[in-house]
């Protein structure tokens, strides 16, 4: 990382680094300016995107760059958030404050770089229970999340592994009332109708702290 700074700063210096542009010649360089912009982004979601549970806002660490940048598009173009998600809303200005494309892209890989947080659930956090409940409702889910919760890039499934429940819950809970998953926005679509299969507010809750609690 200190090599990719001092390279950027030498780009920057010739004079060849003055765009916003993502160089994908020098993946490097783009971490780097990345870093630089998480600045903004570490007082709700961490130093190292550990997430932070008293902001709301989750774990980025762990999360591949293709979903990061899908989200902050959605945000930017307001297919997320908006006045209807009393929490997301926060990102709308947040994700368009970041600048141009090549922003979004530069965070989003920096993001991407970040170990996957270790701070899953302790286990007198978790109901045991609840977590079978969720175990058998989360059956459905790992045809997508994968078993544990890993994410499927192929399938533009996020990791869930390891996110704080309450925000699982929120997410599950947006798409099953459609705040999340509008139209124009097909992978959330795609999430959207499998939400559908958790009848009530028991269900939604024993997934998340499921999904929440592997590893
Ligand atoms: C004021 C606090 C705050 C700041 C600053 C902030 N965020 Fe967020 N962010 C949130 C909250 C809260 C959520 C969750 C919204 C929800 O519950 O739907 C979120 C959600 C996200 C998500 C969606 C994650 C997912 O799993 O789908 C991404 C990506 C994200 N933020 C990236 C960023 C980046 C990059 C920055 C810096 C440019 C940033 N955020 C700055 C509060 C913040
Ligand atoms: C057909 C594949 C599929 C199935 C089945 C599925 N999901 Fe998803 N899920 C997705 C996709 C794709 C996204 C990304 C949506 C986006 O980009 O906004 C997603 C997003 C999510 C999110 C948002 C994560 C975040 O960081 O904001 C949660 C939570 C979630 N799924 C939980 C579940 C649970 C729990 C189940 C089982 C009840 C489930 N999913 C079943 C494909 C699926």
């Amino acid at each position: 990382m200190r090599c990719a700074f001092f390279t950027a700063a030498l780009l920057t210096l010739a004079g060849c680094n003055n765009s916003n542009e993502p160089v994908d010649a020098d993946a490097d360089t783009a971490i780097a300016r990345g870093e630089a912009r998480y600045v903004t982004c570490q007082g709700c979601h961490g130093n190292d995107g550990e997430g932070l549970a008293g902001m709301n806002a989750p774990r980025l660490a762990g999360l591949s760059a293709d979903y990061i940048e899908r989200q902050l598009m959605n945000y930017r173009s307001g297919i997320r958030g908006g006045p209807d998600d009393f929490y997301g809303v926060a990102m709308n200005g947040r994700a368009k404050a970041l600048g141009g494309d090549g922003a979004v892209h530069d965070v989003a890989v920096y993001l991407a770089t970040l170990p996957e947080p270790s701070a899953p659930l302790s286990a007198d956090e978790a109901d045991a229970q609840v977590l079978a409940l969720g175990a058998s409702l989360y059956e459905t889910c790992a045809a997508c999340h994968g078993a544990a919760g890993e994410g499927n890039e192929a399938l533009k499934a996020p990791a869930l592994a390891g996110t704080d429940p309450a925000y699982l819950a929120r997410q599950l809970n947006n798409f099953r009332s459609g705040v999340r998953g509008r139209e124009g926005d097909p992978e959330g679509e795609q999430m959207r109708a499998a939400a559908q299969v958790l009848p009530d507010e028991a269900a939604v809750e024993a997934v998340a702290l499921h999904a929440a609690s592997l590893r």
